[in-house]
C-alpha cells in the first residue's frame, strides 16, 4: 500500500482498527504495544487471515517505534481503559503520562503524521498530544462525536425501525456525560427528528446516547466498547487518506470558534489529507450553546487538573 498507519496500543480498540484498516486495504498498519509478543502476534494474526479476506495490506507489529517511520496518521489507542464504576475522568492522571510519552516518540518518527487521539479522556488527552508532539492544531484530532453519534444514529434506527443508511446525527461537544446530542440537525431521510419522535422519545434516545459508553462497560464488564469506536477512527483515518473531505464531528483545537479559546472540544470538522481542514460552524439555539458551554467547562476542568501534573 502506498500509505502507513501506525496503531499505538494494541489492545481492543487498536486491534480492531487494525483488522479495519487492513480490511478496507486503506493502508499498511504498523502495530505497537509495550506488552512484549502481543503487537506482534495480533499483526502475524491478521496478516494470515489476508488470504481469506483478500487484503494486501502489510502488518507489522513491535515494541519499538522504528517500523512506525513516515506514517501518513498515527491512531493513539495507548492507556488504560474504563472499568466499572470507574469514570473517564478516573483514566487522567495515568493516561497523561502514556499518551505524552507516546507522542513525543511518534512525533520524532513521523513529524507529518495526522495524529487521532483515542485514549480517554479523550478531549484532555488531544491537550497532552498537542503539546508534547509540537504538531500544528490541524494535525491532532480526538475521536468521540464520529462514535457518539453512530450510537445515536443507532438508537434512531432501532426506534423508527428505519435504514441506518437513512440517519444522520450530530453530537457536539466532551466526550463524557456533558456531551451535547443536537437532535435539530439529526435526520432521518433529511427529516429532523423532532418531525418524527415526540420529545420525550427523543430525550430518551439523547440520553441513552450520552450514556452510550457507560451501558456498554455495564454490560461487557471488563472493558469498554471497542467494535464501534474503532469503526469511528477508521472513518475519519480514511477520510483523511483519501482526502474525501468528510464532515465529521471531532474534538479540534478551538480558537474563538464557537466562542471558546484554546480548548479541544467536539465540533463538526472537514477532515482531507491535512487533518481539520475548517470548522465548521453551525448556528446554535440558546439551550445549545450552554449546553456546549457546561461540556466545554468540564473539558476545561481536566486540562487545569493537567497543567497541575
Ligand atoms: P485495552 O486495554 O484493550 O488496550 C490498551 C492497550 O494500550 C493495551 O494493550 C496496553 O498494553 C497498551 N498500552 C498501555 N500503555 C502503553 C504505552 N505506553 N505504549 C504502548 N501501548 C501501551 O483498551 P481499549 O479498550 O483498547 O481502550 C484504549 C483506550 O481508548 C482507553 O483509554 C479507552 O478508555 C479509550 N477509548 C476511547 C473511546 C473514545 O470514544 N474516544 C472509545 C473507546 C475507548
Ligand atoms: C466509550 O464511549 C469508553 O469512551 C469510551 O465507549
Amino acid at each position: 500500500m502506498d500509505k502507513k498507519v501506525t496503531v499505538v496500543g494494541a489492545g481492543n480498540v487498536g486491534a480492531t482498527a487494525a483488522q479495519r484498516l487492513a480490511e478496507k486495504e486503506l493502508c499498511d498498519v504498523v502495530l505497537i504495544d509495550i506488552i512484549e509478543g502481543v503487537p506482534q502476534g495480533k499483526a502475524l494474526d491478521l496478516a494470515e487471515a489476508a488470504p481469506i479476506e483478500k487484503h494486501d495490506a502489510r502488518l507489522t507489529g513491535a515494541n519499538d517505534y522504528d517500523a512506525s517511520e513516515g506514517s501518513d496518521i498515527v491512531i493513539i489507542t495507548a492507556g488504560i481503559p474504563r472499568k466499572p464504576g470507574m469514570s473517564r475522568d478516573d483514566l487522567l492522571k495515568t493516561n497523561a503520562g502514556i499518551m505524552k510519552d507516546v507522542t513525543q516518540k511518534i512525533a520524532k518518527l513521523s513529524p507529518e503524521a495526522v495524529l487521532i487521539i483515542v485514549s480517554n479522556p479523550l478531549d484532555a488527552m488531544c491537550h497532552v498530544a498537542y503539546d508534547a508532539s509540537g504538531f500544528p492544531k490541524n494535525r491532532v484530532i480526538g475521536m468521540a462525536g464520529v462514535l457518539d453519534s453512530a450510537r445515536f444514529r443507532a438508537f434512531i434506527s432501532m426506534e423508527l425501525n428505519v435504514s441506518i443508511e437513512n440517519t444522520h446525527a450530530f453530537v457536539l461537544g466532551g466526550h463524557g456525560d456533558t456531551m451535547v446530542p443536537l437532535p435539530r440537525y439529526s435526520t432521518v431521510a433529511g427529516i429532523p427528528i423532532t418531525e418524527l419522535m415526540p420529545k420525550e422519545r427523543i430525550d430518551a434516545l439523547v440520553q441513552r446516547t450520552a450514556n452510550g459508553g457507560a451501558e456498554i462497560v455495564g454490560l461487557l464488564k471488563t472493558g469498554s466498547a471497542y467494535y464501534a469506536p474503532a469503526s469511528a477512527a477508521v472513518e475519519m483515518a480514511e477520510s483523511i487518506l483519501k482526502d474525501k473531505k468528510k464532515i465529521l464531528p471531532c474534538a479540534a483545537y478551538l480558537e474563538g470558534e464557537y466562542g471558546f479559546n484554546d480548548l479541544f472540544i467536539g465540533v463538526p470538522v472537514k477532515l482531507g489529507t491535512n487533518g481539520v481542514e475548517e470548522i465548521i460552524e453551525i448556528t446554535l439555539t440558546d439551550e445549545e450553546q450552554t449546553a456546549l458551554a457546561k461540556s466545554a467547562d468540564a473539558v476545561r476542568e481536566l486540562v487545569e487538573v493537567l497543567k497541575k501534573l
